[in-house]
């Protein structure tokens, strides 16, 4: 065998490797029995931690930024041993090691660790275990690798997602260190309790020319795949997404005592406006709304509820439908709480726009996609209906993603599944994507 070439016993061996890290990740978790882990948590700082002399163990520097991201950088060596300089460009690879409540162990970190493989696989075999200044490459690329562990991409504590992407793209907006979780414990506290310094949020942040391009691994999140017996796809855009926190005011009073014409439930009215989300997002094209949180007050059972506060998570694959279909909800939340003698507000607490993958990325992801699938057939291409890290990184450079099959299309849930055959199929077909632009010009 060619030492360039990365046999079959290879990959697989780096698939399992990657299952029994998700399995081992799985354990650091705030509720025992299942899955839970958010951002600037004791289980963060745990998982970086491992992950970090994960990096190291195959040679990568290593560092956390001031969002709490962890990162892992390799200079460029070619099989000549000529070194690169450290400042070149890196081609970021990763995903996101925090969930969503009682979650599975893929999301995200399947594709954080995949990218620890392809950082092995492009070594030589020779120096497995060597520090990086013995590091040889299996192929000279003209650029460093990065692989980054995103520190907050559900949005699970503070209600906002994407926070560690949104740092290293530059897009830190002041106003959110006034977030607070469900402690009331602002981003900021959360930032000097875990020892990071807010002042120096700003150094988190990437310049554009440091960057050759961000490429993701991820688990579908939906059934296409899996519908047509395919382990992988190519990521044609990513949802556009906005959530809202919105609030029904009636008037609490008694249950018994209360005649009808005298209620004004703000539970009944806010429990009409969530089957108008459905109604409405489910008669348009790639529109998806979700109401995921609900809850009464005051919460006893013989008073009629006064207050209601739930949230609307709204996503299309367009900017532009998605804001339209807002504005219908608007009119229509307007419309029952008028009938019913109620009122209405809402805050908007996250926006991101549709994010379109870049179409060399594309291409290079299909390439490296037909050379893994067992038959060598063309890449699928689908569109992501979930959110991921992308959206941020989109402002700073080209994002290019790859999709795993995700048996029933089940995620945001303990039986989120993948496979190791799948991983290994992923695992290659990104090695030779990375391979692939390592051959692209890039302007
Ligand atoms: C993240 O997984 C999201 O799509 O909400
Ligand atoms: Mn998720
Ligand atoms: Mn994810």
């Amino acid at each position: 065998m060619n030492v360039l070439d990365v046999s079959r016993d290879q990959i697989a061996t780096a698939a399992r490797r990657v299952m029994a890290r998700c399995d081992e990740l799985a354990q650091v978790t705030a509720t025992p029995g299942g899955i839970t882990r958010v951002y600037l948590s004791p289980e963060h700082a745990r998982v970086n931690r491992l992950v970090a002399e994960w990096m190291r163990e195959i040679g990568m520097r290593t560092w956390q930024d001031a969002a709490g991201n962890q990162f892992g950088r390799m200079e460029p060596t070619s099989l000549s041993g000529t070194r690169g300089g450290s400042d070149l460009p890196a081609l970021l690879l990763g995903s996101h090691l925090d969930t969503v409540l009682d979650a599975g162990r893929y999301d995200g970190i399947v594709g954080v660790l995949m990218a620890l493989e392809i950082v092995r696989l492009l070594r030589v075999p020779t120096d497995d275990g060597a520090a990086s200044d013995g590091t040889v490459w299996r192929v000279p690329l003209p650029f460093a690798i990065e692989v980054v562990a995103f520190s907050d991409e559900e949005g699970t504590r503070f209600g906002k997602a994407l926070l560690g992407s949104s740092a290293v793209s530059g897009g830190w907006d002041e106003a959110w260190w006034q977030l607070t979780d469900a402690d009331g414990v602002t981003l900021h506290r959360a930032f000097l309790e875990f020892g990071l310094d807010p002042g120096r949020i700003g150094e988190a942040a990437k310049h554009p020319d440091e960057l050759v391009a961000y490429l993701e691994a991820h688990i579908e999140q939906g059934p296409e795949l899996d519908r047509a017996g395919l382990p992988l796809a190519v990521v044609s855009s990513i949802a556009s997404a906005r959530r809202f926190q919105l609030v029904v005011e009636g008037e609490a009073r008694h249950a018994g005592g209360t005649p009808y014409d005298l209620r004004r439930d703000a539970l009944l009215g806010a429990s009409e406006a969530a089957l108008a989300v459905e109604r409405i997002c489910a008669a348009e094209h790639h529109i998806v709304g979700t109401v995921g949180r609900f809850e009464a007050f005051p919460g006893a059972v013989n008073v009629i509820p006064g207050e209601v506060q739930f949230s609307l998570d709204l996503r299309g694959e367009f900017d532009g439908e998605r804001d339209r279909v807002w504005g219908v909800l608007t009119r229509e939340l307007d419309a029952i709480m008028g009938r019913r003698g109620l009122r209405w507000h809402g805050r908007e607490i996250h926006s991101a726009p549709a994010l379109f993958c870049e179409p060399l990325l594309r291409d290079v992801v299909a390439a490296g996609i037909a050379r893994a699938q067992p038959d060598g057939g063309e890449a699928p291409i689908v569109f992501s209906r979930a959110g991921h890290d992308g959206m941020a990184l989109g402002a700073i450079t080209g994002v290019g993603m790859l999709f795993l099959r995700n048996p029933d299309g089940i995620s945001h849930h303990p039986d989120e599944a993948v496979s190791a055959g799948d991983v290994a199929h992923g695992i290659r077909a990104l090695f030779e994507a990375v391979t692939l632009l390592g051959h692209e010009p890039r302007g």
